[in-house]
């Protein structure tokens, strides 16, 4: 079965009334008939049927064996993290979304992780970086928000020979345009606020894996740390897959007028998109990805026009998120990546001129018309 199909006529669609969407099964624990008579049900911090069939559906998306749904995209990680068994050192990559940036540099060192932070883009630099005590990879390609693309593939086969579990965060490009676990990762996490759920309305994360012994240990990690997505929240983040492929293909379409549109205005300096044919990383995109996604980051020739374009912009909502269905733009420096090290920031460029941009599924001219009213006049 193909993408578009999977995410509307997944497994398990039969139910006791023959309702065509998932039940909300809003119960916290269930009834058994007795000891040896008893559903796979019996509390809801363990499973819960809306949230399995969720889970069933995005370990096909990503072909993974399994996947366990959680309350928000850094409690995946947080629990996914504890896979790893402390006293470790991990390779991860510098670019990374603020919050796990948070969670590695700043409690990471007390559970016992010291993390290298590198471009792992480059791939003698994460060889040259594996020491005795190694014990994992972690990698967000494209990154955020300077959308660097690191090699799944190759990184997979370093991480092989050297008996390290491969995590990649696919929040991005989701598994309609990659997926990880065929180029050999070991697991995957996702915010699932972003554009699986793709409204704005909800929280949710993931954590996917194929093999049977993570798998293991993940359940049992899902289970005691408790951090499990809600009844509700997966039929909303459901509700939203079966449209993933047909707001992809749009966001990206947008997305690659957008970025042209800012590439050709004299008041930017620099355009981060991943679509570019020039970018360097063109081809490694075009080899793992069927797609290049909705981010696209910029930098302003004055920071005055920061402020002037998040009060100017109208279509574009300035909000702090990204893979919705709405348009939004962001401010890194001081919103998802307030808590870095203002130097380690200033020296990737995240400074007072760079914007990043989540487009939408509106209308591609009214995104440019907005962008060109918010750069004009002021400044
Ligand atoms: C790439 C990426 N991973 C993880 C997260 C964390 O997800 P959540 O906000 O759902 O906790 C985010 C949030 O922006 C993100 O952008």
């Amino acid at each position: 079965m193909n993408i578009e199909t999977l995410c509307l006529h997944s497994i398990d669609k039969r139910n006791e009334y023959g309702c065509l969407t998932t039940p909300i099964y809003q119960t916290s624990t269930f009834v058994h008939e007795g000891v040896e008579d008893t559903s796979q049900y019996s509390y809801s911090r363990l499973a819960n049927p809306t949230r399995s069939h969720l889970e069933n559906l995005v370990a096909r998306l990503e072909n993974g064996e399994k996947a366990y749904a959680f309350s928000s995209g850094m409690a995946a990680i947080s629990t996914a993290i504890k896979l790893i068994k402390p006293p470790a050192h991990i390779i991860a990559s510098d670019d990374l979304y603020g919050g796990s940036i948070r969670l590695f540099s700043n409690d990471a060192l007390s559970y016992g992780y010291e993390f290298d932070f590198i471009d792992t883009s480059d791939l003698e630099l994460v060889k040259s970086k594996i020491k005795d005590n190694t014990k994992a990879i972690y990698i967000e390609t494209p990154s955020n928000p300077l959308m660097h693309v690191s090699d799944i593939q190759a990184i997979s086969d370093i991480a092989k020979k050297n008996d390290l579990l491969f995590f990649v965060d696919n929040t991005f490009l989701t598994p309609y345009y990659q997926r990880p676990l065929d180029l050999g990762a070991d697991i995957v996490v996702h915010s699932g606020t972003k554009f699986l759920g793709g409204h704005n309305d909800a929280l949710a994360g993931f954590v996917v894996v194929k093999d049977k012994a993570i798998d293991e240990r993940l359940a049992y990690l899902y289970k005691t740390v408790g951090a499990c997505l809600a009844p509700f929240d997966s039929f909303l983040i459901e509700r939203g897959i079966k449209t993933l492929p047909i707001r992809m293909d749009r966001i990206s379409q947008n997305a690659k007028a957008v970025a042209q549109w800012l590439r050709n205005n004299p008041n930017v300096n620099k355009v981060y998109y991943v679509g570019f044919e020039d970018n360097k990383d063109y081809e490694i995109s075009k080899k793992q990805s069927t797609g290049f996604g909705g981010m696209i980051s910029f930098e302003v020739k004055k920071s005055a026009y920061v402020s002037q374009i998040l009060r100017n912009v109208k279509v574009f909502q300035y909000a702090e998120s990204l893979g919705g269905v709405e348009s939004l733009i962001t401010f890194p420096k001081k919103q998802t990546h307030a808590d870095v090290p203002k130097e380690i920031l200033e020296a990737k460029g995240i400074n007072d001129r760079f914007l990043r941009i989540s487009v939408g599924i509106e209308n591609e001219q009214d995104l440019i018309e907005d962008l060109e009213q918010a750069f004009k006049d002021e400044v």
